[in-house]
């Protein structure tokens, strides 16, 4: 499964263009007063890098994990770009756990694995924020997406109940239907 993974994304990210854009997702950039930019983030399944130049622009020691050599070699060359210094880091996150008590800042964009949440929790520390976006269930009516990539109505705000949620949203405007979430580990 996630050889496949691999290959298809490492054949969408084979072009000079960037496919997810080199600006900041926009729930991570008009949320960007929440970050104090003290400490280490990770990027999961963070692509050609566009969130973690972001955070890394603020002040974060960014890791930047995904399963596309391609999409980290181009994380690396928009961080050039944009004078911003991260870590790559190739990795399958089917087998691979996430270092407990290690960051200060989550972001996880554009990527559903529902095994991951209790890797998430674990690895932020206390008083470390999570930037969660992605695809909801609504999303099903614009495009061919299967429905276990997509978060039911309320899932991120239930994974993280316990969390203090600072920010939520459920958006379905034609093409697109997703939940943003910002929350913070007690
Ligand atoms: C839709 S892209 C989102 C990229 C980035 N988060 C963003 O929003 O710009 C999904 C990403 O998940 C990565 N991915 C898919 N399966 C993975 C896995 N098993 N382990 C690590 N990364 C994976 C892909 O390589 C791809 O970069």
């Amino acid at each position: 499964m996630s050889l496949k993974d691999k290959e298809k994304w490492d054949s969408k990210y084979d072009a000079d263009e960037y496919i997810t854009g080199k600006e900041p997702s926009g729930w991570l950039e008009e949320n960007a007063g929440l970050l104090d930019g003290n400490g280490k983030a990770l990027d999961i399944a963070g692509g050609e890098g566009r969130n973690s130049v972001f955070a890394a622009s603020k002040g974060y020691e960014v890791t930047c994990l995904d399963i596309s050599e391609n999409g980290l070699r181009k994380a690396q060359t928009l961080a050039q770009e944009k004078n911003a210094k991260i870590t790559t880091v190739l990795a399958d996150l089917d087998n691979n756990s996430l270092k407990e008590n290690e960051y200060d800042l989550v972001l996880c964009f554009n990527f559903l694995d529902r095994n991951l949440f209790s890797g998430i929790r674990q690895t932020l520390k206390s008083g470390g924020l999570l930037f969660y976006e992605t695809f909801t269930l609504d999303y099903l009516k614009y495009s061919s997406f299967k429905k276990e990539w997509v978060l039911e109505a309320n899932e991120l705000l239930q994974a993280f109940s316990d969390f203090h949620i600072l920010r939520y949203r459920e958006v379905d405007e034609n093409p697109k239907a997703f939940a943003s979430l910002v929350a913070q580990k007690p």
